[in-house]
């Protein structure tokens, strides 16, 4: 993505913004009851920011919410962007660079996911220890902006451990059994053969989902520190017994989503309240 395109949609969100968020969260497939948790919260429509790629599935625009968790100043995106949609990696990344360029220093992801560690069962939420991107190309693919990271950025922690501590010592706070695990991220849009599941296992994947990674990589290369969670929505092809569905996985989410707010309001009282 070239750096005016980026610029012109941060400028133009900024205008609207105000004020400089400190967090981001990104909410995955089901998981919109999150933005209940929000407060003060204004819309800010992705359709609103120039360059942004527009929205292909009807009824489900990308919207921006501005507003506060525990007092928090945070931006929420709701309707992130997928590769399977047909853009670029760069594209799907756009609203983490924006994250970032309006002062986001603390992003978590949500996700829904497939489930493929023996013990895991539907409805179970899992903290990402690390990833697997499995998606065949790199959202750093391209010319580098020296001012937004590094070249060849370290991914030696992309999950930061002090928060994947906060959320374990959380989650034991309110009784929830946290699963962990490394998620593998897939370019979908169908859902995977029981040969690659059992690939991803041996490949020591945990979970299976279509997206989180690349938006990951690119909020590290940004300098950000990164907390992510799966809603284990289903057991993975093969594990299942039976066909997967896109029904049964924003069920999940819906199933799981009061759990997992009640989480990110706790983690999220325990951040600095200024961007730095
Ligand atoms: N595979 C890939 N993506 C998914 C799955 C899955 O089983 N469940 C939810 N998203």
């Amino acid at each position: 993505m070239d750096r005016a395109r980026l610029e012109a949609a941060s400028a133009a969100l900024n205008r609207q913004l105000g004020s400089r968020p400190a967090i981001g969260i990104v909410l995955g497939s089901g998981l919109a009851p999150l933005a209940a948790e929000v407060v003060e919260a204004r819309r800010i429509p992705t359709s609103s920011l120039p360059g942004y790629p527009p929205s292909t599935v009807l009824g489900h625009e990308g919207v921006f919410l501005a507003g506060k968790i525990a007092e928090r100043e945070l931006l929420m995106l709701s309707g992130r962007i997928h590769a399977y949609e047909g853009y670029g990696l760069d594209e799907v990344v756009m609203p983490v660079r924006l994250m970032a360029l309006a002062g986001v220093r603390t992003l978590i992801l949500t996700n829904a996911a497939g489930g493929l560690a023996p013990e895991f069962q539907p409805g179970d939420l899992m903290l990402i220890e690390d990833h697997l991107n499995l998606q065949g190309n790199s959202p750093l693919r391209g010319p580098n902006v020296a001012d937004w990271g590094p070249r060849f950025p370290d991914m030696t922690e992309v999950y930061s451990r002090r928060l994947r501590e906060l959320a374990l010592a959380r989650a034991g706070a309110q009784g929830l059994d946290l699963r962990r695990g490394v998620y593998a991220s897939c370019p979908g849009p169908q859902y995977e053969t029981p040969a690659e599941i059992r690939m991803l296992r041996a490949l020591g994947a945990d979970a299976v989902g279509m997206s989180t990674v690349p938006e990951a990589i690119v909020a590290r290369h940004m300098g950000l520190e990164v907390l992510a969670f799966s809603v284990i929505s289903n057991l993975a092809a093969g594990i299942s017994p039976t066909p997967l569905d896109h029904e049964e996985v924003v069920a999940a989410g819906l199933a799981v989503g009061p759990r997992l707010a009640a989480l990110v309001r706790a983690i999220v009282a325990d951040l600095p309240e200024e961007s730095s």
